[in-house]
């Protein structure tokens, strides 16, 4: 299996088939896993593979306090168990409601279950002294325990990473044997699902990476065609030729047509929702470039423009698309009209892959204003760049 398709895959698998897992390949897994990043490679980790009925049934009660606290908090609005935000809830009164918590009988009953610890005394916990929560330590664990799950989903199982045994640790060291400097960092149920989940709902990396600063600009690069094999093509126009007579402007002078290109595109990520095709000119003498065509909501059935769908009636638009004006007011596509002399200037045709179905904006906004609630939705983009010059 491809690396990017076993990360891209592997969900928090909480039902297993009867089918169950070797020690052959339980062991296989570990000795894949072994080679996680732990800080001065103390590698403080241990694992144990729980078979013993009793054992795993005892786990229940110990998960249930943690458990009762997490939907009390949930049920009050809060975020379960974080450390920065003191509860409301009446913890006591809580634990004692004992309410039932979906999965953990099915856990315990897992045809795998593995418990995860890590060797305090041998792990660097760089934040030792600071005034919150620890989080540097289980930087020493968890690679190796997502890694133990990468590498399951690599032989076709599944299982999912739960701490709410950690909330009793003392009883549960005391019951496995486990020496007070070992923390309980996990237990990971592990089996063959009973189906496999493929999409995995997580925000899109514009969302949480900016630059050089927490509030800086979002690092929202064009993502190269190539890398996520979605592709444009045409029959009028290719990246780096000359535009024909017809895609050059005749309403700004420059003897063409007005004409848009056929465009046609593929290889675009399955959570499209819809699409957004742009043509802009970077080399336009401005200061912010020329937009000469924005087509937004465009459904993710349609993956083609016929030539001339950019005209200025948008009767030639597929149903529920509609165009944003362009820099020179008209809702359509302008041909190029570069002043002359002023040599070459790129026409950038884009598609954008969103991940929204629409814009939720008007035909009357700016082009910036267009490409602003566009900011986070754009799941990848395709293009093509031909030129255009006037002979001064
Ligand atoms: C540090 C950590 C602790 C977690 N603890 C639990 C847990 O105690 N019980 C549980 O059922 N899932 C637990 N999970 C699984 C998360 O709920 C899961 O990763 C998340 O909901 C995403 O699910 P998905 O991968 O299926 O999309 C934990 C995950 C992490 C990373």
């Amino acid at each position: 299996m491809q690396l990017d398709e076993v990360m891209r895959t592997t969900f928090s698998c909480r039902s297993w088939t009867d089918q169950p897992v070797s020690d052959e390949v339980l062991h296989r897994i570990l000795d894949n896993a072994r080679f996680a990043p732990n800080g001065g490679n103390r590698q403080g980790w241990r694992v144990i593979v729980v078979n013993d009925t009793a054992t795993r049934e005892a786990f229940i009660p110990l998960i249930k306090p943690t458990t009762s606290v997490y939907l009390a908090q949930a049920k009050a609005g809060e975020g379960p168990w974080n450390s920065v935000i003191p509860t409301a809830v009446d913890i006591e009164a809580a634990i004692a409601a004992d309410p039932p918590f979906p999965g953990v009988v099915e856990m315990t009953q897992a045809p795998a279950v593995l418990v995860f610890t890590v060797d305090l005394s041998v792990v660097a916990s760089f934040d030792k002294d600071l005034d919150r929560v620890g989080v540097i330590s289980g930087a020493s664990i968890y690679p190796f325990v997502w890694n133990v799950l990468l590498a399951a989903r690599n032989e076709g199982l599944g299982g999912v990473l739960t701490t709410y045994l950690a909330g009793q640790e003392a009883n549960v060291q005391e019951l496995l044997g486990v020496p007070a400097h070992h923390a309980i960092a996990a237990m990971v149920p592990l089996g063959y699902p009973t189906k496999q989940l493929t999409k995995l709902k997580r925000k899109p990396v514009e969302s949480f990476t900016t630059i050089d600063r927490f509030d800086g600009p979002a690092f929202a690069p064009v993502i190269e065609a190539a890398r996520t094999g979605f592709t444009v093509t045409s029959n009028e126009i290719v990246s780096g030729g000359t535009l024909a007579l017809p895609q050059v402007s005749g309403i700004f002078g420059a003897g063409g047509q007005d004409v848009s290109p056929h465009l046609a595109w593929s290889g675009f990520p399955d959570e499209t929702k819809s699409f957004v095709v742009t043509c802009y000119d970077p080399d336009a003498p401005t200061g912010s470039g020329f937009w000469h065509w924005n087509v937004v909501d465009i459904p993710a059935s349609v993956t083609e423009l016929a030539t001339d769908a950019g005209s200025q009636d948008g009767a030639n638009l597929p149903t529920g698309a509609f165009h944003v004006k362009n820099d020179a007011g008209l809702p359509g596509y302008l041909g190029a009209a570069p002043p002359p002399g002023h040599g070459k200037h790129r026409y950038v045709f884009t598609v954008h892959a969103l991940s929204v179905e629409s814009l939720g904006i008007d035909g009357s906004v700016t082009n910036a204003i267009a490409g602003f609630n566009m900011f986070g939705k754009v799941l990848a983009s395709a293009q093509i760049v031909p030129t255009y010059e006037q002979q001064g």
